[in-house]
């Protein structure tokens, strides 16, 4: 996503009372103190297959990860920068055709909106590779032919798709926004191996080649379905909407299906109401609504930065409008709750083109960035960690309630409804004390009920639609922006970047508004220049105590991120300028165990472009207890060295490295590029990615893209 204010995605809208972590701190301090050492590790089961310079040392007969490849050195080059040995090919960017029968794209922005049904979208992000067994069903295992599940985020600056950039104006023209709204959403590809090698191609008019869009019909699932809180004019019983958007992170099943997940939709909806005397929106609603929106940030009167709803009286257009147009009649004459139908885990079948995509309402709605799940286990329910990406807001868990039945590999949506619609969701506290809770958010317990005085719970769907306000109730801990998360296959640890937060102030200070002093698990604060840490942001990891299920779990800090030569207490990881990065977003655990780290960055861009980082990690409690730069302690990881942690790619100019997949060899890895040149504009332009990567003198339009990596040896990727 990009930096900008407008489309910014920290909205602070979380006014809630919760106990700061700094006032549980000074009540455990003796307590911690008698904890020396951090958490400590309990089992001996976490070290199969890890490095030993990740764990402190030791010796490991199991083939231990080492990272193979030099260090990239930071730039700020217009081209991606892999390791010597390593070789980058596009496999799609924005415009690209799927099918035959559409050109090629022509870089003039002529092409029509219809096309982009059956072109690739802008702004991609998260993605996931499923193989493709001969028989077009699921192979876990495959590696040399599959579908690539990739999100498109949102429509990027300078807006290349048409011919001028965007029209200004304070209303839009109809073909420009029906073009965006085709360009958002999910593309499906099929994508193969050569006769040689392990570099990849996309299948252009592949029968699994798909576009979901922003218009595409979605069925609701799970206790929202049929709620007087989704129905609108599209569906007067609340079964069904249309759409997904501003797909950012992602996540996948075990039967072999894709999470995509609607992150900064309120850049899309306006609040408007339309009689030019009455601006009062509010006026027209219950205090329970009014304050549900209020608490998801849609002001009264708000216009979204996109404006597709000034576009024209088609309801393709009109649809984006929140606010209560027909006073006279119900839900189901309108689109006042098209704001609830957003927010959601999206689930989607590659395997089946003729497939309705179903939001799983049980997973909760908030700016959901993505849906990072735990490998399977037979007998044991199925565990997705979730998080809000807007300051102070929250991390949470699902725990499906069927038991996990490895039969249902391939059991598309069918398989989707068992284990997704029944469970239960959760939401985090991070104790000063390095131990955390998971609060159970269901209707009738934990004060979630019609009696709450706060914000009254009619029931499970008022709850998972407005998990926020549930969450608030609860006291889970206010985060810095949690982005993506990733879990380690090797022993189950959770980790999620916490990209940073401007609300995170000086503990001298007096916070006003929604702003937080630090506390244990968001140490360092905010100040422009960046001295403070905070803005190079953090990840934070957990382990649960007992089962992956359990209520319970212990956490420290794996990583600070920092420049290299800021304080010892702002970077306390120890970065050097191997592997120093700033504002951690992508995060990914391959299939092997190493983990990476993307970066999407405004506070260190005028050194070097944002990056991709390679590490072999430890485990939850191999550093100890540090004291941060305001004066917090807290608990961080084991300090970081080039051998765990080391730059393996820089990219483009003024783009945000997100999204990555690797196949299960391990040799072909899939890497998005997002917004390249996002700060220019068509007549003047600042990036020409991709083409720049191979002509240097190139004047094309910048887009955003999919990358093959591999190595020149057709080795595995990374070690
Ligand atoms: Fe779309 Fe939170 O990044
Ligand atoms: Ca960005
Ligand atoms: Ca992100
Ligand atoms: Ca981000």
């Amino acid at each position: 996503m990009s930096n900008k204010d407008q489309f910014n995605d920290g909205d602070d809208v979380n006014p809630s009372s919760n106990p700061h972590m700094a006032d549980l701190m000074a009540a455990r301090l003796s307590r911690r103190q008698a904890l020396k050492g951090g958490v400590g590790l309990t089992t001996s089961v976490l070290l199969g297959g890890l490095s030993l310079s990740a764990c402190g040392g030791g010796t490991d007969a199991a083939d231990p990860l080492k990272l193979g490849f030099a260090a990239v050195p930071k730039n700020k080059n217009d081209i991606v920068t892999v390791p010597a040995g390593y070789q980058v090919s596009i496999l799609h960017a924005l415009g690209d055709p799927l099918a035959f029968g559409e050109e090629s794209w022509k870089d003039d922005g002529s092409e029509s909106a219809d096309s982009y049904n059956r072109r690739i979208g802008d702004g991609h992000d998260g993605m996931y590779y499923f193989g493709l067994s001969d028989a077009g069903q699921y192979a876990p295992g495959r590696s040399d032919r599959g579908l690539l599940c990739v999100n498109h985020e949102y429509v990027v600056g300078p807006n290349v798709l048409h011919p001028n950039g965007r029209t200004a104006g304070a209303v839009r023209v109809a073909s420009e926004v029906e073009k965006e709204i085709y360009a958002h959403g999910v593309s499906v590809v099929e994508v193969k191996r050569g006769a040689t090698g392990a570099g990849m191609a996309m299948v252009r008019g592949s029968s699994f080649n798909r576009r979901i869009t922003s218009a595409t019909e979605m069925a609701f699932a799970g206790p929202v379905k049929g709620s007087a809180l989704v129905k609108t004019k599209f569906s007067a019983d609340g079964s069904k909407t249309r759409g997904t958007n501003n797909n950012c992170a992602n996540g996948y099943t075990p039967w072999g299906t894709y999470l995509t997940c609607e992150e900064n939709y309120t850049n899309v909806i306006s609040r408007v109401s339309p009689d030019a005397t009455s601006d009062d929106d509010g006026s027209r609603r219950s205090a329970h609504d009014v304050a549900a929106l209020k608490r998801y940030g849609m002001a009264n009167g708000r216009k979204s930065p996109y404006l597709w709803d000034t576009a024209g009286s088609d309801d393709l257009f009109v649809r984006w409008n929140t606010a209560v147009t027909a006073p006279a009649g119900t839900a189901a004459d309108d689109y006042r709750n098209v704001f609830n139908t957003f927010g959601w885990v999206v689930e989607i079948d590659p395997f089946n083109p003729t497939s309705t995509p179903v939001k799983r309402s049980t997973l909760g709605r908030f700016n959901h960035e993505g849906a990072w799940p735990v490998p399977a286990e037979a007998g044991k329910p199925i565990v997705i960690y979730s998080g809000d990406d807007s300051r102070n807001e929250y991390i949470y868990k699902f725990v499906s309630k069927a038991l996990w039945d490895a039969r249902d590999v391939n059991g598309g949506l069918a398989a989707g409804a068992k284990y997704l619609d029944e469970g239960t969701l959760y939401v985090a506290k991070f104790n000063a004390d390095g131990s955390g809770q998971w609060m159970e958010l269901t209707h009738g317990k934990n004060g979630l009920d019609s009696a709450n005085t706060t914000y009254p719970f009619a029931d499970q769907a008022d709850v998972l639609v407005h998990a926020r306000l549930a969450a608030d109730t609860l006291g889970a801990t206010k985060m810095d922006r949690p982005e993506w998360g990733a879990v380690n296959p090797q022993n189950h640890e959770v980790y999620m970047t916490l990209t940073n937060n401007s609300n995170r102030v000086d503990p001298s200070s007096t916070p006003t508004g929604s702003q937080l002093k630090p506390d244990a698990a968001n140490p360092r604060y905010y100040v422009e220049d960046g001295s403070k840490g905070n803005a190079n942001g953090h990840i934070i990891r957990w382990r649960e105590t007992g089962s992956q299920a359990a209520t319970a779990f212990k956490w420290d800090i794996y990583l600070f991120g920092a420049e290299d030569d800021a304080a010892t207490n702002v970077n306390l990881s120890g970065l050097t300028a191997e592997n120093h990065f700033s504002s951690p977003d992508g995060l990914y655990f391959d299939p092997r165990g190493l983990l990476w780290i993307q970066t999407d960055d405004g506070a260190y861009t005028d050194v070097t472009n944002c990056m991709m980082l390679a590490a072999v990690p430890g485990q939850v409690g191999d550093g100890g207890k540090v004291t941060a730069v305001s004066g917090t302690e807290t608990y961080r990881g084991a300090v970081a060295t080039p051998d765990t942690l080391r730059r393996f790619l820089v990219g483009p100019v003024q783009c945000e490295v997100t999204g990555i997949a690797i196949t299960p060899d391990g040799k072909t890895m899939f890497c998005n590029i997002q917004h390249p040149g996002e700060d220019g504009s068509i007549a003047a332009p600042t990036s020409h990615w991709p083409d720049s990567q191979t002509n240097p003198t190139s004047t094309k339009r910048p887009r955003s893209a999919t990358m093959v990596i591999t190595r020149t040896d057709g080795g595995a990727v990374g070690l």
